[in-house]
């Protein structure tokens, strides 16, 4: 089950030959993808030879294999884990009975609704990303960009694939209008705000890989703890793809930094034009971008408040991130939980039904996870001698969704009127400036082994490669 059938159109671990039917529909989709993926996929990237890894099998040890191949050609496919026959759903109205693996007809509309939400940030990433190969910094981040894109388009057939075998025509429907919107169009945008910002340089895209995909985690881990069992695996699957583009993010923003701090030291100043001459990325402004991207990507969880996420915990559809490795009674009737609302001109708490804020337990865990790595950074300056420290913004700044979207928050959690709003926002969000210099430095860097000077090298290869690999063979 778990060996990845490579000899079909399709590669699958799923014995996609034995449904014809399912096969033939997945077979029509494909050549939509490669229209999709040519069109508005990576940029000017049609020839080049890149080094990828590709699933081999979905086992823990040696699910990649690396090699140099077309993005066109990349062996895009449906994998999932290896099923557990004596899986119980651990959470919800339904706990302690077996797992389904076809949709309950009562809950059709809500799984289909939590699938073509997920699968539509999978091209939208892609979407977004789609210039930035023009202007990469290294070879070996554009190989990573690449990995990245290519990986996005195999989550878009993981979601597709529930699609077509269990959502009948209506799920071929979606799976086809999951190619028509556009990241950012107007009249057919993607369905999620954050998937229609873009991504305008490569700062930016470490954010949103850092901050964005790091969502992604959060979202498939509570979905990979769903009673539909085959949502459940092959979310679990994708999160050993999504580890890497949160890798990419953490070391790029690190690598910022190590040169930033480097640059200070050899200058002796942390003065921004000073720095700005020198061609690196001052420290208020990597701090602004992290405002931005962090407020951004926490509204994705949703409302503070919602009973679509009860209804959605109670029916076994989505669970709580590491739902099985908690100890209370995983149905929370009766629980409170504790949720920010502005009263007076001031933040307070206030305890409401544990199962109306699913989002925001689910959010909270998110930021848990941001701090850390945050922290991480911090000792890259703190290494380096550098007395600037890095931190996320107060979770009601800067927030569009939720009780909070209605009030003005500094970065400091302190309700601001909307004129000290206006006088600060240049400060607390990248201004004009920030992204006009961001962009200045965002020349294209591609021979093996040299680096934007804005960047400092990574400490070690993909796959072990030495300094000067060929990641990508520009044909
Ligand atoms: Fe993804
Ligand atoms: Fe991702």
């Amino acid at each position: 089950m778990s060996s990845i059938n490579y000899s079909e159109k399709i590669p699958n671990n799923v014995n996609l030959g034995e449904d014809r039917t399912l096969q033939r529909a997945l077979e029509q989709w494909q050549p939509n993808f490669i229209n999709w993926w040519d069109d508005i996929g990576p940029a000017g990237s049609t020839d080049h030879e890149v080094y990828l890894r590709t699933a081999v099998s979905v086992d823990p040890q040696g699910w990649a294999q690396f090699g140099h191949v077309k993005m066109r050609d990349y062996r895009w496919g449906v994998f999932l884990n290896p099923g557990d026959a004596d899986r119980q759903i651990h959470f919800g109205d339904h706990k302690g009975e077996k797992v389904w693996q076809d949709v309950p007809g009562e809950y059709r509309a809500n799984l289909r609704r939590i699938i073509v939400t997920q699968g539509d940030t999978e091209p939208a990433s892609v979407e977004q990303q789609r210039h930035l190969g023009l202007t990469a910094p290294s070879m070996y981040d554009l190989r990573n960009l690449y990995q990245i894109n290519v990986e996005e388009g195999r989550h878009l057939w993981a979601m597709v694939y529930l699609l077509h075998k269990h959502f009948g025509r209506d799920g071929r429907e979606e799976a086809d209008a999951l190619l028509v919107r556009r990241s950012g169009d107007e009249n057919n945008p993607r369905i999620l705000g954050a998937f229609n910002e873009a991504t305008p340089d490569w700062l930016s895209f470490f954010m949103f890989t850092y901050f964005t995909d790091r969502d992604g985690k959060f979202q498939l881990a509570a979905l990979a703890e769903s009673a539909f069992d085959p949502l459940a695996r092959t979310t679990k699957f994708m999160l050993t793809e999504e580890a890497h583009h949160m890798f990419v993010g953490e070391s790029g923003i690190s690598r910022v930094i190590q040169r930033t701090a480097q640059v200070m030291n050899e200058l002796k100043t942390d003065d921004v034009s000073k720095l700005r001459a020198a061609g690196v990325i001052d420290l208020p402004t990597v701090q602004r971008y992290i405002n931005f991207h962090y407020s951004v990507t926490i509204d994705l969880f949703g409302a503070d408040e919602s009973s679509n996420a009860a209804t959605f915990y109670n029916t076994g559809l989505k669970g709580r991130y590491e739902e099985t490795k908690r100890e209370d009674d995983h149905s929370l009737k009766g629980q409170t939980y504790k949720v920010l609302e502005a009263r007076n001109g001031e933040l307070v708490e206030k305890e409401v039904p544990m199962l109306n804020a699913m989002n925001e337990v689910l959010r909270d865990d998110y930021i848990k996870d941001s701090v850390a790595g945050v922290e991480r950074w911090n000792k890259v300056l703190t290494k380096a001698g550098i007395a600037t420290q890095l931190r996320v913004p107060h979770k009601a700044f800067h927030r569009n969704i939720g009780a909070l979207s209605g009030v003005k928050v500094s970065p400091e959690g302190r309700v601001v009127s909307d004129a000290e709003w206006t006088a600060n926002e240049a400060k607390w969000l990248p201004n004009r400036e920030d992204r006009a210099y961001v962009a200045s430095l965002m020349g294209r860097v591609v021979e093996p082994g040299k680096f934007a000077n804005w960047i400092a090298p990574p400490a070690i290869g993909i796959n072990r490669q030495a300094a000067d690999f060929e990641y990508v063979r520009f044909n």
